[in-house]
């Protein structure tokens, strides 16, 4: 048996690389007990042998006991702020650059100035303190002077290495932000809401919130991250000419330091730059509000120096805001394509993410009760790419006269049938079915979409008027449909009247998963719709299933693979993989329906439906698509893809085969490098779906 020594240094190293599978590479060894045994082994050790403890040792990261307060620190070099250019325009770059021309006394004739050009993340300023390579100390920005001292959360962050790499220096202070990745932030919602907890309102103010805990225990429950963005004091260290080179060696350090940051010459290039990120920033993991431009020449900054707290030779290029207040004038109800009624506030228009919002979700009944939003309330409103603007919350009450107090109906706006609130769900839905004229028109426009029969030409006012002139009930109307018919539509020519007849036509040819996914089931996404097509591999098959019988099958298989992996035999395929219970049981009721078996019956008759092309596990690669593709979009190269038994993943691991990596590619394909996945280009991928 080693010496406890020896141990306690082996099972930090086992530690350590189990963490970075797990954190940074998305790709465990072992699972989570076992990891736990490792942990409590070296917690034992540690408290058993005192002198052995570290302040850089794993057991660091979970948090020790709660402070009562966060003690004072003085920054030895200021943490400053920056200024902002609030002209989201070209102008607010061209204005800088300028200013800064004009302060280092460059003419028309001198060559352009080279800045640092950064995303600006949006969380909370950290400073972080390592000695001889240990981390010793982080604190917050505070005043700038004096911030808090809050090193105990800080170590529970993952991204923030204990221990710097290679030849650390004597003293590094390295300053950036600790934020938190929006998926992190929804999956932490979802979390709080199935237990019942308050919901957290923004990634920036959970991550700031998260980082002045006293107790670091709850820090160490929120996920947060960091990227570093600039430096403080430094000793014994040979410090670069340029920022950018000093982010270089911070990041050689082993510290984040985010990849979208760029060298750039001149004003064209910081308003490229801009203009770039503007239209990546809704694909970012992340949340930004702007840009930040550096003059990259260290010595010139120094001869810019500072104004107050914000030094001349940095700006922050800001983006329209994403977040704006604006009056609830009437919240109303509309009814979805399952018959799910959803209040839905009426706005006083707004300009909020580069457009004008007049209405927002409020999701359903509960989420309206907790927010507590009424008509004649000022609301704060956010809306963030193509996701359905929402309020985030309530800034300031109107009257709230009781009368105006909104209740969800007891009937259905649209169609008049009792509405129903299912115990244990957070949906009222309106009883009508295909009755409710609001759920024909949804169902109708799911049926066209892009993703299921893709039926072009058709859309919102086309079928208003189909289902108000009862001209479709339901899909398999649409293929009864002549010229004449359409020709007769309000705002319709014959030319788009010829044309939309075209499609339906077209859309006569279908695969087998698109069909499934038409049809709208509850539940039954693309996803699942290709579980199904895949499972059954016709119509017919999926209409005469016996779903009790593939349940009770399914876990059967599922328990006897329990027993097979227990042997060390290979286990086999689970059938209907990724259908619960529940699920099954609604595609059940769907496919039992006589008035669905009658429209899916009429389609069968006048659509030809492709089988899947071929069974899982006959292409059986697995891809990741980034980038953009000159020849083709992201949807249909998955498509092909998928069309040849391979899976398209969504983020990268140590079980991708291949990245696809178009132009722009961003941190997939460093991913992919890093773990040394093979990246082919689009050309590469064509020859590919070529093969047989
Ligand atoms: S530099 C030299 N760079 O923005 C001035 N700040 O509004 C020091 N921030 O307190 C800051 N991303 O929390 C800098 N790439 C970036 C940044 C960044 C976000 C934050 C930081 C700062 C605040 C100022």
């Amino acid at each position: 048996m080693s010496n406890p020594r020896e141990r306690v240094a082996a099972l930090r190293a086992e530690i350590e690389r189990h963490n970075r599978l797990y954190y940074d590479q998305d790709a465990p060894e072992i699972t989570d007990a076992e990891y736990d045994r490792l942990f409590r082994e070296l917690q034992a050790l540690e408290s058993a042998h005192p002198e052995l403890a570290a302040p850089d040792s794993p057991t660091q990261r979970v948090g020790g006991a709660p402070a009562k307060d966060l003690a004072a620190v003085r920054h030895d070099m200021p943490m400053l702020s920056i200024r902002t250019e609030t002209d989201t325009e070209d102008t607010g770059a061209a204005n800088f650059d300028a200013r800064i021309r004009r302060e280092l006394d460059l003419g028309p004739n001198d060559p352009p100035v080279e800045y640092a050009a950064e995303l600006k993340l949006d969380g909370l300023a950290i400073s972080l303190r390592y000695e001889n390579g240990t981390l010793v100390r982080a604190a917050t920005r505070g005043d700038g002077e004096v911030g808090e001292d809050v090193t105990a959360n800080v170590r529970t962050i993952h991204a923030i290495p204990l221990r710097l790499k290679g030849n650390a220096p004597e003293i590094l202070e390295v300053r950036g932000e600790i934020f938190m990745l929006r998926a992190a932030f929804e999956k932490l919602n979802r979390r709080q809401a199935e237990a019942g907890e308050k919901l957290f309102i923004n990634p920036r103010n959970t991550a700031a919130g998260a980082v002045r805990q006293l107790d670091p225990k709850i820090t160490a429950q929120r996920p947060l991250t960091f990227c570093a963005y600039g430096y403080g004091v430094m000793r014994g260290f040979r410090i670069p000419h340029r920022h950018s080179e000093l982010l270089d060696a911070i990041e050689a350090f082993g510290i984040p330091v985010n990849k979208e940051r760029k060298v750039v010459k001149g004003a064209e290039e910081l308003i490229a730059y801009h203009a770039a990120i503007a239209k990546k920033r809704e694909a970012l993991p992340f949340d930004i509000d702007g840009v930040v431009y550096k003059v990259n020449d260290l010595d010139a900054q120094r001869d810019l120096g500072n104004v107050a707290r914000e030094p001349r030779w940095a700006v922050a290029h800001k983006y329209p805001a994403q977040e704006e207040a604006t009056e609830v004038q009437a919240i109303e109800v509309q009814v979805g394509r399952t018959g799910t009624l959803t209040p839905v506030a009426k706005l006083k228009p707004v300009f909020v993410g580069g457009v004008t919002v007049s209405n927002a979700t409020l999701h359903n009944e509960d989420e309206l009760r907790r927010k507590d939003v009424w008509a004649g309330d000022t609301v704060v409103v956010r809306r963030a790419g193509d996701v359905i603007p929402e309020i985030v919350t309530v800034r300031k009450h109107g009257p709230r006269r009781p009368e105006d107090r909104f209740e969800m109906p007891t009937s259905c706006p649209v169609c008049g049938s009792p509405v129903v609130r299912v115990e244990g769900e957070a949906a009222t839905r309106c009883t009508g079915g295909l009755y409710c004229k609001a759920q024909r028109k949804q169902a109708l426009l799911h049926f066209a979409g892009r993703r299921a029969m893709d039926i072009e030409g058709l859309g919102d006012k086309i079928v208003d008027q189909l289902v108000e002139r009862e001209l479709a009930k339901n899909p398999a109307d649409l293929y009864d449909l002549d010229e004449a018919a359409l020709a007769g539509l309000e705002r319709m020519a014959e030319k788009s009247a010829q044309n939309l007849r075209g499609s339906i036509e077209k859309s006569k040819h279908a695969e087998l998963h698109r069909f499934i996914y038409a049809l709208g089931m509850p539940g039954v996404g693309e996803e699942v719709a290709k579980i199904l097509a895949r499972h059954f591999g016709s119509v017919a098959n999926l209409m005469t299933a016996d779903w009790t019988a593939l349940m009770a099958d399914k876990e059967a298989v599922r328990k006897d693979n329990v027993q097979r992996k227990k042997r060390g035999e290979p286990v086999e395929d689970v059938p209907l993989e990724g259908i619960g219970p529940e699920l099954a049981d609604s595609i059940a009721k769907f496919l039992h329906e006589r008035h669905n078996r009658d429209v899916i019956e009429r389609l069968t008759r006048v659509v030809e439906i492709a089988a899947p092309a071929q069974r899982r596990g006959e292409g059986g690669k697995t891809f990741v698509l980034t980038g953009s593709l000159a020849g083709m979009t992201r949807d249909e190269a998955r498509d092909a893809l998928e069309a040849r038994g391979h899976k398209v993943a969504a983020s990268v691991s140590k079980k991708t085969d291949y990245v696809v990596a178009g132009a722009d590619a961003g941190s997939k394909l460093d991913k992919a490098r890093s773990l040394g996945v093979r990246v082919i280009d689009e050309q590469q991928l064509k020859e590919l779906l070529k093969e047989r």
